[in-house]
């Protein structure tokens, strides 16, 4: 079960909060349940729908031992989700084991347009054991359809046109959208991405769940975990709700301390993707112009990813020392894999290294965490702890709906809507426009 720690924050004086300004929002949360429910939001629903799994499920089952490469092409909430449950759960050097070690596909995610990773990639690719899966919920975004017209033109030289279809599956809206139509046309499988399911929430449909399964991932397993942290999320009693805890400290230092970035850290390699992840759903939800009434406040919140321990000695004097406006949240691990290597004592004749002698680096990650932690307290910077037992598919799970759950609340908090992203618009317009008219 995922925990939640956040009560150094108000015991920092001048620089955290006051207990009371925290006890005096209690009040709001049955209101904003309310709320968030009306929003009609599916992300709140999605570990319902078990006609989904079944049926990724079943398509994963068909087609395992078929391909030797899985590649998703996709950007931004059709993209993070799925790095992220593949660093986070499958072993740190998935595409470099040997095949007998994987069992399953290799997973690449073309996230971006860069002909030098689409050309290199040929290096790998057998394209006659390769299965192209493409994400888009509106099934017309210029970096993704592109990337897909590039590869069925290589699909169809490498197999022949006919065979090529059975190289390719979809996740795209149900009926809108360029994709869709294509899929229809030539009979290529379809996954649906609900209507009322944003891009940056989607991970738990068929976005994520589908590469996840193609690589071995229990989609139940998620799922459950996802219906645990649910409950939670929606529990009016303020002490299990993780969630509303989370945003009312995001929201009050932002609103009484001017801390107005939020840093997310885990203190685990597998994680560091999700600290990617967040950063989308944070930044597009929550940074915007106006509220639901139309009045103009351009809020936000700037999220950074740093990652334990590496970034200790890249970021973290910036954070001790540098200006009072970010609020850390550390994600900690109670039990990694590997959690018995062990430092040699044998091996360490200098006393100055003495401290060392028969430490786990188990130990190591985790005195080094709570030592971060004790520093940024002691120079009077906010921190909180979000720990899961181990890094699993239930805790993943979880994690994703805790995370978006604090989305949500925020939404109501600043009274934005959390679940649009005008702002994406313009540049899309520019680009349209500079390719229609300035070439
Ligand atoms: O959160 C969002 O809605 C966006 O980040 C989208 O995921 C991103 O723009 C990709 O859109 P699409 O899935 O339509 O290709």
């Amino acid at each position: 079960m995922v925990q939640f720690r956040y009560d150094s924050v108000f015991s920092l004086g001048e620089f955290g909060l006051k207990k009371a300004s925290f006890e005096a929002q209690i009040s709001k949360l049955p209101k904003f349940l309310e709320l968030i429910r009306s929003r009609g939001q599916g992300f709140i629903d999605l570990p319902d729908d078990a006609a989904m799994v079944r049926g990724i499920e079943e398509y994963a089952a068909k087609v395992r031992g078929k391909f030797d490469h899985v590649v998703v092409l996709g950007i931004g909430g059709s993209a993070l989700g799925v790095t992220c449950l593949m660093d986070a759960l499958k072993h740190p050097y998935w595409n470099e084991l040997p095949k007998q070690k994987r069992k399953q596909p290799q997973l690449f995610v073309l996230d971006n347009v860069d002909p030098a990773q689409m050309a290199q990639l040929d290096d790998i690719l057998n394209y006659k054991k390769t299965l192209f899966v493409v994400i888009t919920k509106s099934g017309t975004t210029p970096e993704t359809m592109s990337q897909y017209y590039f590869y069925r033109a290589k699909m169809e030289k490498a197999a022949g046109s006919i065979i090529a279809k059975k190289h390719f599956v979809f996740v795209t809206d149900a009926t809108r959208g360029v994709l869709r139509g294509i899929a229809e046309k030539d009979g290529i499988p379809c996954f649906t991405i609900p209507a009322n399911v944003g891009g940056r929430f989607s991970v738990l449909s068929p976005v994520g769940l589908l590469p996840a399964a193609l690589l071995g991932i229990s989609v139940k397993a998620l799922m459950a975990g996802a219906r645990a942290q649910r409950a939670q999320f929606l529990d009016s009693r303020y002490v299990r709700n993780f969630s509303f805890q989370l945003a009312t400290i995001q929201y009050l230092l932002q609103k009484e301390r001017n801390i107005s970035m939020t840093v997310m850290m885990p203190y685990a390699t597998s994680l560091g993707s999700l600290a990617d992840w967040y950063r989308q759903l944070l930044a597009e939800s929550i940074g915007k112009a106006v509220t639901r009434d139309g009045k103009k406040v351009h809020v936000g919140l700037t999220p950074i990813k740093a990652l334990g321990v590496t970034d200790q000695h890249s970021q973290v004097q910036l954070y001790n020392e540098g200006p009072r406006d970010k609020l850390t949240i550390f994600i900690e691990v109670e039990s990694l894999f590997g959690k018995n290597l062990t430092i040699p004592s044998a091996k360490i004749a200098s006393p100055e290294m003495a401290y060392l002698k028969g430490v786990t680096f188990q130990e190591l990650m985790s005195v080094e965490k709570r030592a971060t932690e004790r520093a940024l307290h002691e120079y009077g910077r906010p921190t909180a702890t979000i720990s899961i037992p181990k890094i699993t598919e239930e805790s993943l799970g979880e994690l994703f709906m805790l995370l978006e759950g604090s989305i949500a609340f925020l939404g109501e908090y600043y009274n934005i809507d959390a679940y649009d992203q005008p702002g994406v618009e313009l540049a899309k317009v520019y680009t349209k426009k500079m390719l229609l008219e300035d070439r």
